[in-house]
């Protein structure tokens, strides 16, 4: 019996063995080729951002800077500021800087329309791509990736539409414009005829080229050609109403003697219109940082974008101006 026990047991282990024996072998899978990483997506920290700002003429400018630096700031995006004091040539040089310097995206807020071509051409073949801000470029669209900013043409509509209110019966006017040749005066001239009823004349148009230095000594200069003969005067920008402004004063006309409209709503347009001298400020919104920084990391990351993204704007009254002055930042 015992052997029968033995017997069986040897057997039970041998088929065991033999069936391990015969087990398949796991063999590991062969290596599969590595699937291609996913690029990873760039951040805010990866940004270099040239901004050549086009100078510090008004307060709107101050606020657009201030609207980058702080953007900048905020999102750890690596800032390269100029200040090109008005001047195209230093906007194109410090454009070259930052293009030998291989930055990942260049904000351009051009001071006249023309003349870009070559600097827009050397950004291209550099691969940096431009978003034009605030002002527009003459340039054909393909040279640059968008524009923002505000659609200067109807600012200048807006600003006829108050003056056909002000002036139903007609009369004469002037015009203080901006800089010569630059997107904003071009732009909110021709908005403005387009838009002026036929029985209001613009006696004349002078630029003050954005500044309150500049708008003082035009608005003498009319004051005396054209004394007894004017019911209003339309400017480009509030800087430009402050500087007239001393020269109306001096001159001993009262606030309301003439009807006046300006652009920008900054904080000094809305104590004009407080103080009675202007009738009408029509919105230009300089904050423009946060959107321009969304736009270019989206073009470092090869997201589709908008080619022209024009600013909401509206138009600011006399009446709300003393309740909304302590909200603007500007
Ligand atoms: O391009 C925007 C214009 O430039 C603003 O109206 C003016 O104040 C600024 O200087």
């Amino acid at each position: 019996m015992k052997i029968a026990k033995l017997f069986a047991a040897v057997l039970v282990l041998i088929f065991v063995l033999a069936a391990v024996g015969c087990a398949p072998k796991a063999t590991p899978a062969p290596a599969q080729p590595a699937a291609p990483a996913a690029a990873a997506k760039k951040t805010y920290a990866d940004m270099t951002l040239c901004y050549p700002q086009l100078g510090a003429e008004s307060d709107w400018r101050t606020a657009n800077s201030a609207s980058f630096k702080e953007t900048a700031a905020k999102l750890g995006v690596k800032l390269i500021f100029s200040d090109a004091q008005q001047k195209q040539e230093n906007q194109i040089s410090a454009m070259r800087s930052c293009i030998q310097q291989g930055v990942s995206v260049i904000a351009l807020p051009p001071v006249v329309e023309t003349g870009w071509d070559a600097v827009l051409q050397e950004a291209k073949d550099a691969n940096i791509p431009v978003i034009v801000v605030d002002r527009s470029v003459s340039a054909d669209p393909s040279m640059y990736a968008a524009h923002i900013g505000s659609d200067m043409v109807i600012e200048g509509k807006r600003s006829a539409a108050e003056f056909n209110k002000l002036l139903p019966n007609g009369g004469n006017i002037l015009e203080l414009s901006g800089t010569t040749g630059s997107g904003a005066a071009v732009g909110r001239a021709k908005g403005f005829r387009e838009a002026l009823n036929a029985n209001i004349k613009i006696l004349d148009s002078q630029t003050g080229n954005f500044t309150r230095a500049e708008g003082k000594p035009v608005m003498e200069a009319f004051l005396k050609k054209y004394a007894g003969q004017i019911q209003g005067v339309f400017f480009h920008n509030d800087d430009m109403a402050i500087g007239a402004v001393e020269a109306i004063k001096a001159a001993g006309l009262k606030p309301g003697d003439l009807k006046m409209v300006s652009v920008d709503g900054t904080r000094g347009g809305f104590q004009l219109m407080i103080d009675g001298w202007l009738q009408a400020d029509v919105e230009c919104n300089p904050l423009l940082g946060p959107q321009v920084m969304d736009l270019g990391l989206k073009l470092m990351n090869g997201e589709t974008i908008v080619k022209e993204a024009l600013t909401d704007e509206s138009v600011y009254y006399p009446d709300k101006a003393a309740e909304l002055l302590p909200t603007r930042k500007y």
